[in-house]
């Protein structure tokens, strides 16, 4: 079981007041959906909870199963098993994608970043990468690199999908997706949801393919 509290958060951005005294629990299994205007704070929360240095928490808690993780270092907080699809990824094209998403399973599994992908892990990734709609090529890419805006997001999911985070935050997750995207959004939400649901020992239920 998994729980992540954020209680009473206020958070500074450059000296400026962005978040007052935002509460909210997420559990295991749940799906929370935060809507707001543009500007209300949204992404604030999320990079704020991802660690991202110039959000400075000037009062209030966040703690991932007890533990308060405001100290801890972006990577650490990954590691820990928290994990945010940006909204605006910003593109590291001297990474490949599949470099980086193996670096981040390595670093999970505790093993060197610079080690070799598992076999299951390159089957998952080819498999996944199709199901998401994207070709083969947008792999040896560099992260973002290019990547249209709804490329951008899917990639975002397929890291989401290979790392299963203990707490996978999304922001603005549909943004420049076509039709057939967002289908393939939700139900990889969906998915993630029921994997939680697995890990904590409920029954997942339905359909789990992407398309
Ligand atoms: N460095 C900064 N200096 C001043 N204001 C800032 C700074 N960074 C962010 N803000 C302000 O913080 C507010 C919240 O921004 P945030 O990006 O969190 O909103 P959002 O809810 O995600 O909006 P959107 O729906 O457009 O994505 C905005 O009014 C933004 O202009
Ligand atoms: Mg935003």
């Amino acid at each position: 079981m998994t729980r992540l509290e954020v209680t009473n958060l206020s958070v500074e951005v450059d000296g400026k007041r962005i978040l007052n005294n935002v509460n909210l629990t997420v559990e295991s299994g749940e799906v929370v959906a935060i809507m707001g205007p543009n500007g209300s704070g949204k992404t604030t929360l999320f990079l704020t909870i991802a660690g991202h240095p110039k959000y400075n928490i000037v009062n209030g808690d966040i703690r991932l199963d007890g533990e308060s993780i405001v100290k801890l270092y972006p990577e650490e907080r990954v590691q820990r098993g928290i994990l945010l699809a940006l909204q605006s990824p910003t593109p590291v094209p001297e990474v490949r994608l599949s470099t980086l998403i193996t670096a981040m399973l390595n670093k999970k599994a505790g093993k060197h970043i610079t080690d070799p992908p598992s076999p299951q892990a390159i089957a998952e990734m080819t498999k996944l990468t199709a199901e998401l709609g994207l070709k083969p090529e947008h792999l040896s890419r560099g992260v973002h690199a290019g990547f249209s805006g709804g490329e951008s997001k899917r990639a975002e999911m397929l890291q989401l999908l290979m790392y299963k985070p203990k707490v996978a935050m999304l922001d603005e997750p549909d943004s420049g997706l076509d039709v057939d995207g967002i289908a393939i959004i939700g139900r990889s939400i969906a998915r993630l949801a029921r994997w939680y649901c697995d890990i904590s020992h409920h029954t997942p239920r339905g359909d789990t393919s992407l398309r």
